[in-house]
């Protein structure tokens, strides 16, 4: 039995959605029965959320892998995972594999990368087996950065980063889950190459058809830029270290996962933009 956490959302719900298709018995763990996806030969937890190790445990009962998406980013997060991991163990769970992300480490440059390694150091000294997913940004993120004036403002410099579809990190996850073998490794998940903020703003213009820029922002820019939305400095600091890591080149290493673990090849930008066209939808001039 799995147990797929955070299936209400992007990954989760891709990654159940492959295992249901496979026919594996997978339990979703969520804090919302109500918007678990409707899958055939799927059991849905009680309502659950991280941060309860007594309702986690239950949600746990008689599962032997645990597929744990990283929680929404707080200042809690680390803790909230400490409580899912502590909820595994007490519930009896053999394996982990967590989604973390490329180029975890304790002071990495992207500030909210920093729980993951905090995350992965307490699996690691669970004892539990272990699998580690690091992927990389999300196309569908790369797109969100362009805004509505059709400009990508950050401080990545000409930094470049390699960024992977859902759809590739979930065919990913759903064959290392079945995959004993991938226990105590650590894959980097990224798309097919590293491209800088100005390739991004190129290919979303060619698919647009309108010009999209990038502007390479100062880092009291990108403070002051970011002030409207009202966002707790924790917040905004992880949103602009994003770019920053992507300038100090923390981003820019491509791994062949994709190819090597699901026999095809990651999805690249130009490929997501025309496979989802509703993701630019917003940016096209005839809208
Ligand atoms: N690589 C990237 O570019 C990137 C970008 C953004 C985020 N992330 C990280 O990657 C994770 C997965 O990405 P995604 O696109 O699948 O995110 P998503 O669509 O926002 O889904 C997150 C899932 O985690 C669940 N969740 C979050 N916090 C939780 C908590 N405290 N307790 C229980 N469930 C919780 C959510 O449940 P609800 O539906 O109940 O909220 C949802 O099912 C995110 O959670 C975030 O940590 C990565």
């Amino acid at each position: 039995m799995f147990a797929i956490t955070g299936a209400t959302g992007a990954i989760g719900k891709r990654v159940a959605a492959r295992l249901a298709a496979a026919g594996t018995a997978q339990r979703l763990v969520v804090r919302d029965p109500q918007r678990a996806p409707a899958l055939s030969g799927v059991e849905v937890s009680e309502p659950a959320d991280y941060g309860d190790r007594d309702a986690m445990t239950r949600a746990f009962d008689g599962v032997s892998t645990v597929f744990m998406v990283s929680a929404k980013e707080s200042q809690n997060r680390v803790e909230e995972h400490r409580s899912v991991v502590d909820a595994a163990m007490q519930a009896g769970v053999s394996r982990i594999v967590y989604l973390s992300f490329q180029g975890a480490a304790e002071f990495c440059t992207f500030t909210f990368g920093r729980d993951h390694w905090h995350t992965e150091q307490y699996i690691r000294d669970s004892g539990l087996e272990f699998t580690f997913l690091r992927d990389s940004m999300y196309l569908g993120a790369m797109v969100s950065f362009v805004g509505d004036d059709g400009v990508i403002r950050g401080p990545a410099g000409s930094g470049q980063v390699a960024a992977v579809a859902h759809d590739d990190v979930a065919d990913v996850a759903a064959s290392l889950l079945v995959d004993g073998d991938a226990s105590g490794r650590t894959y980097d998940i990224t798309g097919p190459e590293a491209i800088s903020m100005a390739d991004v703003a190129r290919i979303i213009g060619h698919a647009t058809g309108r010009e999209i820029a990038y502007h390479d922002e100062s880092i009291e820019e990108a403070y002051a830029s970011r002030a409207v939305y009202g966002a707790t400095e924790f917040e905004v600091t992880g949103w602009v270290s994003s770019y920053q890591a992507i300038a100090a080149g923390e981003l820019s290493k491509v791994s062949d996962a994709v190819e090597r673990i699901t026999g095809h090849p990651p999805m690249g930008l130009p490929e997501y933009v025309a496979r989802h066209p509703a993701s630019i939808a917003r940016l096209s001039l005839d809208r």
